[in-house]
């Protein structure tokens, strides 16, 4: 690939079970969760789809078939909608089977992050790809994507999506050491640690779920020990990258991202995603934030 080739293909890692929401998810695809009115994972779908993502690769586990026929038609449900005179409605549920070409894979013994991603290396190939986590949802007011792409296209190898975290949060993420570039927003990474022990993290550069990857990581990640938590870790795979020559797809860059991101996964951060999304919206912000206002003074 030629630095400035669009990146299309994305990977986006979905197989997990949802635990932190039990029991909602015990029976339904943890990125089923409505946010508002749609479900959470189509956000995500969204956001690749306007960053320019063409081809997405699902990697899925068990109980994933509702996330698989809500971009697939439904022509039973679109027959009686029409029937009702509710074209609208149809036209929005068949535009969600063109957002764009999805695939699945399935990851049958799910071992890690690094591993599903390594699921989809027959279908990448040789080129650069991208990696949403189907539990961070970024607001589509403050996309992060084309600046990754940017980047990709101006340095090479890979870059990350840090946000500064409180530094009693850093042991639940990827965390960065990092390097200024000449380019604000933007930095060189020099170290990487998946989780690291409360106190030990390298800075407060936490790794948000949007990677931008060279292709090479499908070979460290074939023959990578087990990190932490006895998992195969993407983490792990990208901080070997880092020094590794330009030519080989080294060199790890990251963008900083400053926008709103919410962790649909966490019970806290997933209500906090349903009500700013709500309060954004034409159609229930004014009502809501009216109600909201009233709900918190009887509080006081
Ligand atoms: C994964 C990554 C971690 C990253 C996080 C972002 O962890 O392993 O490096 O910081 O996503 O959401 P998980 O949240 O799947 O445990």
């Amino acid at each position: 690939m030629t630095k400035n080739e669009q990146i299309r293909k994305a990977v986006i890692p979905v197989a997990g079970l949802g635990t932190r929401f039990l029991p909602a998810t015990k029976a339904t695809a943890k990125e089923m969760l409505p946010v508002v009115d749609k479900p959470a994972i189509q956000y995500v779908v969204e956001e690749a789809a306007t960053a320019g993502l063409t081809d997405l690769l699902f990697v899925t586990g068990r109980d994933k078939t509702s996330l698989e026929n809500h971009f697939d038609r439904a022509p039973a449900l679109e027959r009686t909608l029409t029937d009702k005179g509710s074209h609208e409605v149809v036209e929005e549920l068949i535009a969600l089977s063109h957002l764009a070409d999805m695939h699945y894979v399935r990851q049958g013994n799910p071992n890690g992050l690094g591993h599903a991603v390594n699921m989809g290396r027959a279908h990448i190939g040789n080129v650069p790809f991208a990696v949403l986590l189907g539990d961070d949802l970024i607001d589509a007011n403050t996309p992060v994507l084309p600046a990754m792409f940017d980047v990709q296209s101006r340095f090479g190898g890979s870059v990350l999506c840090l946000m500064e975290v409180d530094p009693s949060q850093t042991h639940m993420y990827g965390c960065a050491a990092v390097e200024e570039t000449e380019l604000p927003g933007v930095v060189r990474v020099t170290g990487l640690v998946e989780k690291p022990a409360p106190g030990t993290a390298p800075s407060n550069y936490a790794v948000i779920g949007r990677y931008v990857i060279a292709p090479e990581v499908f070979d460290i990640l074939d023959t990578q020990a087990p990190g932490r938590g006895g998992e195969i870790q993407l983490t792990d795979a990208l901080a070997t990258l880092i020094d590794r020559p330009t030519e080989q797809g080294g060199g790890v860059h990251a963008v900083i991202f400053t926008g709103k991101r919410y962790d649909t996964g966490d019970k806290l951060s997933y209500l906090q995603s349903v009500v700013s999304l709500a309060l954004d919206r034409a159609d229930l912000g004014p009502d809501l934030r009216a109600w909201l206002i009233e709900r918190l003074a009887s509080d006081q």
